[in-house]
């Protein structure tokens, strides 16, 4: 399945290759599809080359080719069919990728079905149905049928006497009866999507990582259910994660109601610099999260190695990010790292003084263990090879450091409390929960990201 984004990179390639006979130069598409640098544009090369949709030789310019044809079809989502209920318009850019091999013949759409009337036939709520245009069905078939000139519906037909019968698959569902059925087309095939199921009848299980927008996500979530959050959400439009906007305001108020009461949430920021100006958007974030009811507990320092510095010439190198830690009430687990050595390091030891009256005053010299507390600013060195142990995370644009994310979990939770990332991008967060012991919940709203975090955890 393509996204509107790399649908967009697609389509670009192929106008540019027909007009101009060679495929566009990165910096073309870059500039062309707006996109934040070059290495925007290979991480949306390597995906269509991994979806089979362009080939391409390795490193060389100009060199993406449109894939075989025949490979891949894109076929209309027309929106969505319940009983009695009309289709909703539709949408330019919804398209779904289906394999050519799979449905050869025939004009096809695809529909997303809401309501049970059709759950005997495999065709529940939430699932999508490809249905070939015709207008006839056989007695029995599943067709997308219209009734009452405007009505769309999903039954099986029946013909009878001087009537049609449209038959729910569902014996709780009576049919209905038609004198007239304009028949638009054939239910061919389904597809669902488990994990939405899961979330629309509100059992979603631990230790899984969802598609959905993550307010939505945490609608379905209890409340007082998460011990500890580490996320790192998109900031200022820095990058473009495929035009997903981000409400922070009720991202904010569902972090704190499914928060336990001592539970902490680690919010990973950073602000843009407009023409020579600084967003501040991360100091309005983490005044709103006080506003409505956590404790800013430590403003943290996220410190980059050089590599990742950024800057404009007249500023100095912008290194870092902030690390919020925010808690509902006091945390309930703080285990502090102490890793950071300690020059004065020695063992305590005892002794005695004579005082001026003769008598022995015993004294004691307090020993420095060879390590000590951290400060609250931590260091990571980041990019390939060092910020995952494997190369899966990558695929992401934006992925934090494992070892970042492992630090907060040590730091503010204890094995077999649940840790959650509402925007898991790559699923860092996930899979560090996984190796410590914790249980871990992670929902993205980007298909693509869902399946390389679950690739990424072996799921
Ligand atoms: C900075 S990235 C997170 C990267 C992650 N920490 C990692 O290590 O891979 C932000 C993520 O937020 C996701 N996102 C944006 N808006 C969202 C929303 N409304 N709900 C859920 N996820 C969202 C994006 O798809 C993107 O993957």
């Amino acid at each position: 399945m393509l996204t509107i984004k790399q649908k967009k990179v697609l389509d670009f390639i192929e106008t540019y290759t027909q007009k101009h006979g060679v495929a566009p130069s990165h910096e073309e598409m870059r500039k062309h599809l707006k996109l934040a640098s070059v290495s925007t544009v290979n991480h949306y090369i390597k995906i269509l080359q991994d979806k089979k949709y362009i080939n391409r030789e390795k490193n060389a310019v100009r060199s993406v080719e449109i894939g075989k044809k025949d490979e891949i079809i894109n076929i209309p989502f027309r929106g969505y069919i319940a009983a009695g209920q009309p289709i909703e318009a539709i949408e330019e850019y919804e398209t779904i990728p289906v394999p050519r091999s799979l449905f050869q013949q025939g004009e096809l759409f695809a529909l997303g079905v809401k309501g049970d009337s059709m759950i005997d036939e495999g065709i529940f709520d939430g699932d999508t149905v490809i249905v070939r245009k015709q207008n006839t069905v056989e007695d029995g078939e599943t067709a997308v049928a219209l009734i009452n000139n405007n009505e769309v519906t999903l039954k099986k037909i029946y013909r009878e006497k001087n009537r049609i019968r449209l038959q729910p698959a569902n014996p709780k569902l009576k049919p209905f009866y038609v004198k007239e059925v304009i028949i638009q087309g054939k239910v061919i095939s389904t597809f669902r999507n488990l994990e939405e199921q899961e979330l629309k009848s509100g059992k979603i299980k631990l230790n899984n990582i969802y598609r959905s927008d993550c307010v939505e996500f945490m609608k379905s979530m209890d409340e007082n259910s998460v011990d500890l959050t580490v996320t790192s959400p998109p900031y200022d439009d820095m990058r473009d994660y495929k035009g997903y906007s981000f409400d922070f305001e009720n991202i904010a108020k569902q972090l704190f109601r499914v928060t336990k009461k001592g539970g902490v949430v680690v919010w990973i920021v950073g602000d843009q610099t407009i023409k020579g100006n600084e967003t501040g958007s991360s100091f309005r974030q983490a005044l709103f999260f006080k506003e409505i009811g956590f404790n800013l507990f430590d403003t943290m320092i996220y410190q980059k190695t050089p590599r990742g510095a950024v800057g404009s010439n007249k500023t100095y190198w912008q290194t870092f990010e902030y690390m919020f830690v925010l808690s509902k009430g006091t945390p309930k687990t703080i285990n502090l790292l102490k890793d950071r050595e300690n020059k004065d390091a020695r063992d305590g030891d005892s002794g005695t003084k004579r005082l001026s009256d003769g008598s022995l005053l015993k004294l004691k010299r307090a020993g420095y263990s060879k390590y000590g507390r951290r400060t609250n600013v931590w260091e990571y060195l980041i990019g390939r090879g060092h910020s995952a142990s494997d190369k899966i995370a990558h695929e992401h644009p934006a992925i934090f450091p494992e070892k970042l994310v492992q630090d907060h979990i040590i730091s503010w939770s204890n094995p077999e409390d649940l840790i959650f990332d509402p925007m898991c991008g790559s699923g860092t967060t996930c899979k560090m929960a996984m190796i410590n012991k914790r249980n871990y919940l992670g929902c993205d709203i980007s298909q693509e990201y869902v399946e390389l975090a679950k690739k990424r955890l072996g799921k």
